[in-house]
């Protein structure tokens, strides 16, 4: 499957998202390529931080040009990860027209839900030339014991796009491991993170399917 990872918010979590949705599918032994289309490269710094074994490849191409290019560069690959850029609309654009599903992470605030109606409009717009594009949010970020993540999700439910039944925690697991290039399986296997990021893994296979 070819996912975006996309908000023209910053600080969602598109990043940590992306490298652990891609590194959880490398932990089922597919072929794994991440497409970092943020010209800040936060994929990139997170694949040159780690010292062993790479688990999945990661390339910059910060260019409106990926929905040309993905095929042939991701031909040797099971499945590709986009990293989206916050705010530049044209790559997002291109992204989203090089998915088979586009993945809005949204933390568990207005500003979020607010925030979110301007992805959505370009998921609305490439949506009339590519009928089969699908496309999900995920509450990310959620602290548990609080309502604000029902609350976010009922908010969500106004716009066009599906909330995923799967949601991802509050972990600071997310940010110890990606200074060292590094999943959250990786130093915790059975641990929470794991766990919400394997759910979320399923859910999106299964949408796609
Ligand atoms: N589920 C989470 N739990 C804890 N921290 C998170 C989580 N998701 C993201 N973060 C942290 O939030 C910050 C922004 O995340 P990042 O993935 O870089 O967002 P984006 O790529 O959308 O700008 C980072 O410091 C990251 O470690
Ligand atoms: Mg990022």
């Amino acid at each position: 499957m070819i996912v975006a990872v996309l908000n023209q918010k910053g600080g969602v979590g598109k990043t940590t998202l992306a490298v652990n949705i891609a590194a959880t599918l490398a932990r089922e032994g597919k072929r794994v390529l991440v497409i970092d289309a943020d010209p800040q490269g936060s994929a990139l710094d997170w694949a040159a931080a780690r010292q062993g074994e790479p688990l999945v490849s990661v390339i910059g191409l910060p260019r409106p040009t990926i929905h040309k290019e993905v095929r042939q560069i991701g031909a040797a690959y099971d499945h590709i990860i986009i990293d989206g850029p916050p705010r530049v609309t044209d790559l997002a654009r291109s992204a989203i027209m090089a998915a088979d599903l586009v993945l809005i992470p949204v933390q568990p605030s207005p500003y979020d839900v607010w925030a979110a109606a301007e992805v959505v409009k370009l998921v609305d717009e490439a949506r009339s030339f590519k009928d089969l594009l699908k496309s999900v949010f995920v509450i990310n970020r959620k602290i548990t014991g609080t309502a604000i993540g029902r609350d976010v999700g009922e908010a969500l439910a106004a716009y066009s796009v599906p909330v995923l039944t799967s949601t991802v925690g509050q972990r600071v697991v997310f940010a110890e491991t990606a200074a060292q290039g590094l999943a959250a399986f990786e130093v915790d296997a059975d641990g929470p993170a794991a766990a919400e990021v394997g759910a979320l893994v399923a859910e999106m296979q299964e949408i796609v399917a």
